[in-house]
């Protein structure tokens, strides 16, 4: 396990999805407020970054922008289809105005 530092806080625009390459990972990184979730950039139903997806900010979701499967921020499990599998997900934690993602 590593903590790698995924840039400052300010960097990250609240409620938007944004993708950040950590080493060979390709995560996809959303604020919510002052909260932070990380999940692996790649949708599990097939190969799309969900960076490229909607937030939904009240139930801490993103969508899918291809075939519109639904995932959860906080644990990456699918809340609809045509996704079936979770994608991972990343510890992730606000240190000194820096956001600190835990990889294995
Ligand atoms: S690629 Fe994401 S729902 Fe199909």
């Amino acid at each position: 396990m590593s903590v790698v530092d995924a840039g400052a806080t300010d960097d990250f625009v609240d409620g938007e999805a944004r993708q950040v390459r950590l080493g060979t990972r390709t995560l996809v990184i959303v604020r919510l407020g002052q909260d932070f979730y990380v999940l692996d950039d790649r949708c599990s139903h097939e190969d799309f970054s969900l960076a490229a997806g909607e937030v939904d900010a009240k139930n801490a979701t993103i969508e899918c922008a291809r075939h519109g499967a639904i995932f959860d921020l906080v644990d990456g499990t699918p809340q609809s289809f045509p996704a079936t599998r979770p994608v991972a997900r990343y510890d992730v934690v606000v240190h000194e105005g820096r956001v600190e993602v835990t990889v294995p």
